[in-house]
């Protein structure tokens, strides 16, 4: 995997290299390696660059806290020592999503489209902070260990939990690579990220938004209020699928992005 020296720590990114950029934004405690399937199918189509957040997968840790601006001030970067010239599709999940927000709001120049999945828009309200506060503080004492356990249920939905064992296993593979100080950064970015809401109504690229139909972190009806808030917006709900639509019903997942992507070159044409 390719690695970048940026000022304060080592980037590693996957970059399939060819077509319009497709920029996929994982979600937490998760890496880059979530991508795989979309970075295989939608690599004829696409250059795929999918990084690893700072602590998370390769890419190195830097003390926490983290926030918002300074993960997508890291994907810009990746962009930028790339030479890419145009502006590109941002895909995010979940807390990729948030980031996709932020990158919006600081580089609208520079997102030709929006993917949110699995995502919502507003910030944590008083009793999130404090869920992540108590999170925070048990990855102090204990680790990653304490993430995993609570979160590795949570992101597949129940079927798929209870079915697909090699699935599961590969979830918590990942969850498990992360940093303590990578999860203890990027709970510090979410817990104070800004509410999004506001922009939606302003956001003016084409936006596709996926939500698993059993996604038991972020209901489908956050899904469908950014569906009736964005302008230009589509909203696809899998069912079968729940927090990690891309992995759970990867093929149907591949198969929304791709149409979206046809529609955009349409729309140039
Ligand atoms: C994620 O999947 O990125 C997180 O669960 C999002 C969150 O905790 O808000």
């Amino acid at each position: 995997m390719p690695e970048q020296e940026r000022n304060d720590f080592t980037l590693a990114y996957q970059d399939s290299c060819s077509g319009p950029t497709i920029l996929l934004i994982h979600g937490f405690p998760l890496n880059s390696s979530m991508w795989e399937s979309q970075i295989e199918d939608l690599s004829d189509m696409a250059r795929v660059l999918a990084p690893d957040l700072r602590g998370f997968g390769l890419s190195e840790a830097t003390p926490a806290p983290y926030s918002m601006e300074m993960m997508a001030d890291d994907c810009m970067g990746l962009l930028d020592s790339l030479g890419v010239q145009e502006p590109v599709i941002v895909c995010g999940l979940s807390m990729g999503g948030y980031i996709a927000f932020e990158f919006y709001r600081r580089f609208p120049d520079w997102v030709a489209a929006l993917v949110l999945t699995a995502t919502r828009a507003g910030a944590d309200d008083e009793a999130g902070r404090a869920s992540r506060d108590k999170m925070i503080a048990s990855v102090r004492e204990r680790g990653v260990e304490p993430v995993s356990r609570a979160m590795v249920p949570k992101l597949l939905a129940p079927d798929t939990y209870e079915r697909n064992e090699m699935l599961v296993n590969f979830v918590r593979e990942m969850v498990e690579t992360s940093t303590p100080e990578g999860l203890v950064g990027a709970l510090e970015a979410m817990k104070a990220r800004p509410d999004s809401t506001p922009m939606l109504a302003d956001i003016s690229v084409p936006v596709l938004i996926i939500h698993g139909e059993a996604d038991q972190i972020i209901p489908v009806s956050q899904a469908e209020a950014m569906r009736d808030a964005i302008p230009n917006t589509k909203l696809v709900v899998l069912p079968g699928a729940g927090h990690l639509p891309n992995l759970e019903q990867a093929d149907a997942f591949n198969e929304a992005v791709w149409d979206f992507l046809q529609s955009l070159e349409e729309e140039v044409e």
